[in-house]
């Protein structure tokens, strides 16, 4: 049965196409809308009830805290895929078999090499830079050294660019950090996983040999796969409308690196570490901050709390929770952060406030918690956001591609001045 919805604008009515999805999502498609109507549109600030696309990658329920990719719980997947496994998911549609994944991991590790001179661009930073912003800048040079990997059409061009980005953007990260540490800038070790590369090429002194932890391998795996792909968030959607113009890969993952930055959206797991040393700081006392959270007249928000999607719980955030406390009493760490983060949780849960917005943790509220027991430093945590965030933005950039989606130019409602003339300078 087809269904419609019927618009009705000044006595005249229009009707549209209802369209669902495999989760019985339905959506009324007004492609049609502006041509029919002689000129009306839609506005929706945010996009809050706007979808922009139909895609196949990842599945959010808000209101059950349900989060899938490629149909694969979040849960599943964090307790027995690893990183690597979730990225070819996540990119190509299917959990890869063993020689798939030896073949895409080889595929990655040739292209781990970055060019000496990208070392010079790094030189031309202060050391007090921030990381998101050298790591957006160093993203983008990327075309300089890879112009191969700029216009890719085919398939199989677009491979190519993708085990490029994948394995070279740890690199990246990994100098980002170095940088600002004042450590020499290295490169990995190809005989090593994904992620114990990772790991190698932050935190290898020159002095010394280094082998990753077996404990924190696993606690970064998991911390990366709950950070890979998480629908049409705003850097997501950024990365999106950036290679709607035909933009390349890694300009296009660039701007996403830039808007995740911003602290409403991953920039919020470093905020949140900021915000509970200040409490710390301030003896510890919650209540404070949780009445500046809610003092309307007061710019503070409680950092990792609320979500625009998810009305019920982060599925991210409970996975992190268990994770952050498995982990600290595994290496003996006792952070007084944590113990901190738990009594804000539990009171915002008990605020009428929080109850009645429905603000509940999200991802970026304990993972600062692991990245700190993991000897990551505050600066470096968003960077390790979009290093989790890489594979999502290059599947949906890819799937953007393949299906030859429209450039992105939304529509505006113009509140401005109405035509009027010219004034010579004499007569203002
Ligand atoms: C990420 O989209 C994604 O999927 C993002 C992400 C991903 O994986 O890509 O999940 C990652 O970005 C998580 C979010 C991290 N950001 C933060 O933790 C920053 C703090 N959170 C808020 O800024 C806010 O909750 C947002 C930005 C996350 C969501 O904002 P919305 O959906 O636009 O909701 P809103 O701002 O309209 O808030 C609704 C109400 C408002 O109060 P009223 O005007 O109704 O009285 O809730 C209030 C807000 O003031 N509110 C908060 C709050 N979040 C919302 N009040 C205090 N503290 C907060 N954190």
């Amino acid at each position: 049965m087809s269904r419609i919805a019927t618009l009705e604008i000044e006595g005249k009515k229009y009707e549209f196409p209802i369209i669902e999805g495999t989760e019985n999502e339905i959506a009324i498609d007004i492609k049609t809308l502006r041509g029919v109507t002689g000129g009306v549109t839609t506005i929706d600030p945010g996009y809050k009830n706007t979808g922009a696309c139909e895609s196949a990658i990842t599945f959010l329920n808000g209101e059950e805290g349900i989060l899938r990719y490629r149909g694969y719980s979040i849960e599943d997947l964090a307790e027995k895929a690893d990183f690597l496994e979730v990225c070819y998911l996540l990119i190509f549609g299917e959990l890869p078999s063993k020689e798939e994944l030896d073949k895409f991991h080889a595929d990655i590790k040739e292209q781990s090499h970055v060019d000496e001179d990208v070392k010079k661009i790094i030189d031309g930073f202060p050391k007090a830079a921030h990381p998101m912003g050298v790591l957006s800048s160093l993203t983008s040079a990327l075309v300089a050294f890879n112009p191969t990997s700029v216009n890719v059409d085919s398939e199989e061009e677009m491979y190519n660019a993708i085990v490029r980005i994948l394995g070279k953007f740890p690199v990246l990260t990994a100098w980002a950090y170095r940088k600002r540490a004042g450590l020499p800038l290295d490169y990995g070790d190809n005989s090593l996983g994904y992620v114990e590369n990772i790991l190698k090429m932050m935190f290898k002194k020159p002095t010394d040999e280094y082998v990753a932890n077996p404990i924190v391998k696993d606690a970064l795996d998991k911390l990366l796969i709950l950070h890979a792909d998480h629908e049409q968030n705003c850097s997501t959607s950024t990365v999106r409308i950036v290679g709607s113009s035909n933009a390349g890969l890694f300009v296009s993952i660039s701007a996403g690196i830039n808007a995740l930055w911003g602290p409403l959206h991953g920039g919020a797991n470093q905020a949140v570490i900021e915000m509970l040393e200040a409490i710390k700081e301030d003896g510890g006392d919650t209540k404070k901050f949780m009445a500046k959270a809610k003092d309307k007249s007061d710019p503070f928000r409680l950092m990792g709390f609320g979500h625009r999607v998810y009305k019920n719980f982060d599925p991210r955030a409970k996975i992190i929770k268990v994770a952050a406390d498995e982990l600290l009493a595994e290496l003996g760490i006792d952070d007084p952060i944590l113990e901190i983060a738990k009594g804000l949780e539990k009171e915002a849960l008990e605020d009428q406030y929080f109850v009645d917005r429905k603000l509940y943790p999200n991802v970026d509220f304990y993972s600062g918690i692991i990245y700190r027991a993991l000897g990551i430093p505050t600066e470096m945590f968003t960077p390790m956001f979009a290093l989790g965030r890489l594979p999502g933005w290059i599947a949906q950039w890819r799937e953007m591609r393949l299906r030859k989606e429209p450039i992105g130019r939304p529509r505006q409602v113009y509140i401005g001045e109405t035509l009027r003339d010219f004034k010579s300078v004499e007569k203002r």
